[in-house]
């Protein structure tokens, strides 16, 4: 049964999450074709509501809404009336009068987009709101994997950095955990939560996590705009306990690790440059990935202005 909206991944069953994997690898093929471009949402508006920087989801979103043939609003944030303090409902009821039918939020409160889905018959999706969830991130991770592993069951996935604050490690991990994947955090002692989930091993010793046998390295951005707050000494510090070094990338190297980054990539941080030129990096994979899933996600969504 499709959906209205799209605001995590804890509401989606692990048959909806495989259908919308199984629905991307079509779109995906449609790249290699010389017309880049299908009729599926002709007709359809899709507005972009970005109040937080994005580079990749934001256009990965604005591609994967044109490749449908939908039309693109980007809703210039800096130059709104939100800057003269209007608020996102009165925002979002002046919008309504662009009867759009799909509205793609990035927004740093938490819960933000499930705000909006109940203000509107256009279908929401969450492309990011504060710690809470980015699904369409956790979405194409798991597409991404699954290209590597198609029964991705019983594969190891070590997520290291930031749990604490982030969104894509509370969703990435949510979908793995779905279709069966086993995962386990590695970061400082105070950005790896002690609560949550039960059957997630946590870390915070590299070669202790490395000794845990895992297939793939999933690193988190370090959020700059959290160095306020001391969360651990230095970002060198945390490159020699945390980061992919040049010696490190050998033991990966070696033992046919695959490594993956949602983007943007502080190098000299959570990576050496050398991971950009690794055989076994996805993040690349990751970029592409995420255009197919988006599509499949815009494509099975149903607005009720569809539905009726
Ligand atoms: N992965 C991700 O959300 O990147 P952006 O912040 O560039 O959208």
């Amino acid at each position: 049964m499709p959906h209205k909206d799209l605001l995590d991944i804890v509401s989606l069953e692990r048959e909806e999450i495989e259908h919308l994997l199984d629905q991307a690898a079509p779109f995906k093929e449609i790249f290699t074709r010389s017309v880049k471009k299908v009729p599926a949402l002709k007709g359809k508006s899709v507005l972009m509501l970005f109040y937080e920087a994005s580079t990749r989801t934001h256009s990965s979103f604005e591609v994967a809404a044109k490749r449908l043939s939908a039309d693109v609003t980007n809703f210039d944030v800096a130059h709104s009336s939100i800057t003269k303090g209007e608020s996102v409902r009165e925002t979002i009821e002046t919008l309504q009068a662009m009867r759009s039918d799909f509205i793609i939020v990035r927004h740093s409160r938490a819960g933000l987009p499930g705000n909006i889905a109940r203000l509107t018959r256009a279908s929401v999706i969450n492309a990011g709101d504060g710690a809470h969830a980015h699904p369409t991130q956790a979405l194409l991770d798991a597409f991404t994997i699954k290209e590597k592993f198609p029964d991705p069951a019983g594969k190891r996935v070590l997520i290291i950095g930031d749990i604490l604050h982030s969104r894509v490690a509370r969703s990435t991990s949510t979908i793995l955990k779905k279709l069966g994947v086993e995962v386990a955090y590695l970061g400082p002692g105070s950005l790896v939560p002690k609560v949550g989930p039960e059957n997630i091993r946590r870390f915070t010793d590299y070669a202790q996590a490395m000794a845990w046998s895992p297939d793939i390295v999933y690193l988190l951005r370090v959020q700059m705009e959290r160095q306020d707050v001391q969360y651990f000494p230095s970002l060198r510090e945390y490159h020699r306990l945390y980061g992919i070094t040049e010696a490190r990338l050998a033991g990966i190297r070696d033992r046919g690790l695959y490594i993956m980054h949602p983007g943007p990539v502080n190098r000299g941080v959570e990576l050496c440059d050398a991971v950009m030129d690794y055989e076994r990096s996805l993040i690349n994979d990751q970029v592409e990935n995420g255009i197919a899933v988006r599509m499949a996600v815009l494509y099975w969504l149903k607005p009720e202005s569809v539905t009726g």
